[in-house]
């Protein structure tokens, strides 16, 4: 990983392959870029202390997709591309034994560590990629996500291997991105972002480059089945894939996610799976 964190404006946007480092990279750049003006934009919405899965709001203190409270207290949980934090913390509140953070950026982490202060709750958190955690075997109870790392790995199905790998027997994986149906449609919260443009079956990343060529941005499509398959390929069993509806209250617009879009399409995709107790032998 090169340690030129500077970004410059976009040069170019391109549909292209894009491989773990080079995607893990660009994501890096771009969130130390973009990790002030994200906090300052959508703090107030994630809360300082809670659990958002998406733009939608679907809340983990009512749908409780983790486990019930009796499930939480005192498990060890970590959450992958944890930003600032603050799902992490709510999980503290939940009494969970032991609660990790990782993230690549490290201005989305000082963000953590600003917010830690403010609330008197700390979070332990470590700057690291979703596609190799520094973490052993069977570590934790939960993994979980919002939106954090799995919408920016070309290989679901390593990545959902790497997180399953650090959940022991009998644990339980959940994560949200962008539900793949956005892709085919254009990134416009307006009427423009209803009209269908782009293939659904077209993998290739959405890529942003400077002058230089460098990748500055990626983010990933993989369709429903890419998930699915990797979630049973990986040995883990899907309980649920909970796509949230926009809530009549809701009146936000987060980038392309929009009331107006909410209510025709869905915007996140939720899903959640359970490690056997004992590994089912993989065929
Ligand atoms: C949309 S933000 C979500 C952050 C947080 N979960 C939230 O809800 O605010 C995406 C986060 O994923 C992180 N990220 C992107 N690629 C990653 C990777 N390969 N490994 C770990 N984190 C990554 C980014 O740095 C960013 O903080």
């Amino acid at each position: 990983m090169t340690d030129d964190l500077t970004t410059s404006s976009i040069a170019r946007v391109a549909r292209r392959a894009a491989g773990a480092d080079e995607s893990a990279r660009a994501s890096r750049i771009w969130w130390e870029g973009a990790a002030d003006e994200y906090q300052a934009e959508h703090g107030g919405f994630l809360g300082d202390a809670a659990f958002v899965w998406g733009p939608e709001g679907l809340d983990e203190a009512r749908v409780r997709l983790l486990g019930e409270p009796d499930e939480l207290r005192g498990a060890r949980v970590l959450e992958v591309g944890c930003g600032a934090g603050q799902c992490a913390r709510w999980l503290r509140g939940q009494g969970a034994a032991e609660v990790v953070g990782i993230d690549v950026s490290y201005r989305q982490l000082q963000h953590a560590r600003r917010i830690d202060e403010q609330t008197g709750t700390p979070v332990a958190v470590a700057q690291a990629d979703a596609q190799r955690l520094p973490f052993a075997d069977a570590a934790f109870d939960v993994v979980c996500s919002s939106y954090g790392g799995f919408p920016f790995v070309p290989d679901t199905a390593a990545a959902v291997a790497e997180s399953a790998r650090v959940l022991r027997p009998g644990g339980r994986l959940v994560f949200s991105v962008s539900h793949p149906i956005r892709w085919c449609f254009p990134d416009d919260p307006t009427e423009a972002g209803l009209v269908a443009r782009d293939s659904y079956f077209d993998r290739r990343a959405y890529v942003e480059e400077d002058g230089a060529g460098r990748a500055v941005y990626v983010e990933h499509h993989h369709t429903l089945g890419d998930w699915v398959r990797s979630i049973a390929a990986a040995g883990l069993v899907l309980r649920d894939l909970v796509e949230p509806e926009w809530p009549e209250d809701n009146e936000q617009t987060w980038d392309g996610w929009s009331p107006l879009r909410g209510r025709i399409i869905p915007g996140t995709a939720v899903f959640a799976a359970d490690r056997p107790e004992a590994d089912e032998p993989r065929g």
